[in-house]
């Protein structure tokens, strides 16, 4: 009688808390702590809202208080957070929401659908982010970001290059790469800066480009979309493989299929992971939105070390590439449209524009810091900013670049101008440091012999579909 009681008595409390305590298995409960214990790399990576602020770009103040006058700036964003580029497991309960955004989705809405009237873009750049992670579209967090970065930078700018709402569509020039999330964090960054005044704004001014190095936005279209053909012939010479000893690529191979096992929906999609940039994308879709690393009932669970020994054997592997000449040739053949349209751009005598915003991929950042030589082993963050800041000073120009909050000016290797504690390069030795490096690099003066041209066509290449 008394052991039925206690039988049964075991039998209620203890069934559900069976059932309880599989289910916390299975759904990542022993992962819940490294949760909590993002390293500082993912941060960093993720770039959460509350991290984004100015930083050395404050400096601004100074300059013009010597005397400089701020001409012209140029922002080279990286779009903000977005869903992983493949299907992972759990992906369909991922949430990548975020409350700061909440008050505003309304308002994104009408702005969304202002500028879809006479456009010929598709109609899912004009849908707002949900509340859950979507495969390769900018997220809630990402257009939060967005916004953020819109709101710093405008405060900062607007004034000293004289812009106010009446004069926006002549003196502001928008450009992004023809992919949503790009697409929408151009809009989040243009309604953080403009606020209500974002209506003023001509959606005739927006222009989008195919390209994801800009190429085409001046005279080389011919060279666009991989028609550079000594671009795609390097690549194919240069064995990323041989950059690293037999031991290291061993160690890659290992962690890749380890990992890659367990963040796959299942065996046959394991092989989308193939490089560590796709580990790394994969898992950065659970470290930045405070989800649980992963676990599979046959693999196990992904661990915090793996995931830091992927940062690390990344960072490993864009350090040798860096020392590389090929991959140094490749980035310079890439980026040079772009950064001789930069050029151009930062000569006040040029255009009138005045502020440039241009919205971007990793890809092309990682590009531009690699010709600049700024390697910080690690791949540009979430809403990553590079910024070209033009004085003017007695009819002559200077440069300031400044990559996210780092006055990054004296990295390069010209003669600079120096004022306070501050390094400007005088506009001719930015020409001077286009010319002779891309000289040196590739071995040609002019881009177009440099490319070579019995070109063929040639589709982004795999690394590049890995990072975008
Ligand atoms: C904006 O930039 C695009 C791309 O470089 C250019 O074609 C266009 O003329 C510029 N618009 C203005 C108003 O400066
Ligand atoms: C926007 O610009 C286009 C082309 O410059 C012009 O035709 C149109 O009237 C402008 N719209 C507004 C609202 O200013
Ligand atoms: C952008 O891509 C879409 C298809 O995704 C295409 O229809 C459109 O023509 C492209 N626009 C530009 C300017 O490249
Ligand atoms: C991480 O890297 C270290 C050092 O190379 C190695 O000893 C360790 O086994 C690796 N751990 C995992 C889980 O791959």
């Amino acid at each position: 009688m008394e052991y039925g009681r206690i039988f049964w008595f075991f039998a209620v409390l203890f069934i559900p808390f069976i059932s309880i305590v599989t289910y916390l298995i299975w759904h990542e409960f022993d992962n819940k702590d490294h949760v909590l214990t993002l390293w500082k790399d993912s941060t960093n990576y993720c770039n959460p809202v509350e991290h984004i602020r100015l930083k050395d770009e404050t400096y601004v103040d100074q300059l013009v208080q010597s005397g400089y006058e701020l001409s012209k700036v140029i922002v080279i964003l990286r779009h903000g957070d977005r869903g992983p580029l493949r299907q992972l497991k759990r992906l369909n309960s991922l949430y990548c929401d975020d409350q700061n955004v909440k008050d505003l989705l309304n308002r994104f809405r009408e702005l969304f659908q202002h500028y879809q009237i006479g456009s010929s873009l598709p109609s899912e750049y004009f849908k707002l982010p949900d509340k859950k992670c979507r495969r390769k579209r900018l997220t809630r967090v990402g257009l939060s970001q967005q916004v953020k970065l819109g709101q710093m930078i405008g405060q900062l700018y607007w004034d000293k290059l004289g812009l106010y709402t009446e004069n926006l569509n002549r003196f502001v020039n928008v450009t992004t790469t023809n992919y949503s999330r790009t697409f929408q964090s151009a809009l989040a960054f243009l309604f953080g800066m403009l606020g209500s005044d974002i209506a003023a704004f001509n959606s005739t001014i927006l222009k989008v480009i195919k390209d994801p190095y800009f190429c085409g936005i001046d005279g080389f279209q011919q060279y666009c979309m991989g028609s550079c053909t000594q671009i795609s012939k390097i690549t194919t010479q240069l064995d990323w493989r041989l950059l690293l000893t037999q031991q290291e690529q061993k160690e890659i191979q290992i962690l890749i299929k380890k990992v890659g096992q367990i963040i796959a929906t299942d065996l046959t999609q394991a092989e989308q992971f193939n490089s560590l940039m796709s580990i790394f994308d994969g898992v950065s879709a659970y470290q930045c939105h405070d989800e649980a690393l992963p676990c599979d009932p046959v693999f196990g669970c992904v661990t915090l070390e793996q995931v830091r020994n992927v940062t690390e054997l990344l960072c490993l592997q864009g350090t040798r590439l860096y020392q590389s000449s090929s991959y140094q040739q490749i980035c310079w053949l890439k980026i040079y449209p772009f950064l001789h349209y930069l050029f151009l751009q930062s000569n006040v005598f040029n255009s009138e524009t005045k502020f440039h915003i241009f919205a971007a991929h990793d890809i092309t950042l990682e590009s531009l810091k690699t010709v600049l030589r700024l390697d910080d082993c690690s791949i540009p963050p979430y809403s990553s900013r590079f910024i070209f800041e033009i004085y003017k000073k007695q009819m002559k120009n200077y440069i300031r670049l400044i990559y996210n909050g780092q006055d990054v000016t004296s990295f390069l290797t010209v003669k600079f101008k120096s004022i306070l504690d501050f390094k400007l390069i005088p506009f001719e030795q930015f020409e001077f440091f286009l010319r002779q490096k891309f000289k040196s690099v590739t071995g040609y003066n002019d881009y177009r012999d440099a490319c070579d041209h019995e070109s063929k066509h040639r589709d982004l290449d795999n690394n590049d579909l890995d990072r975008l």
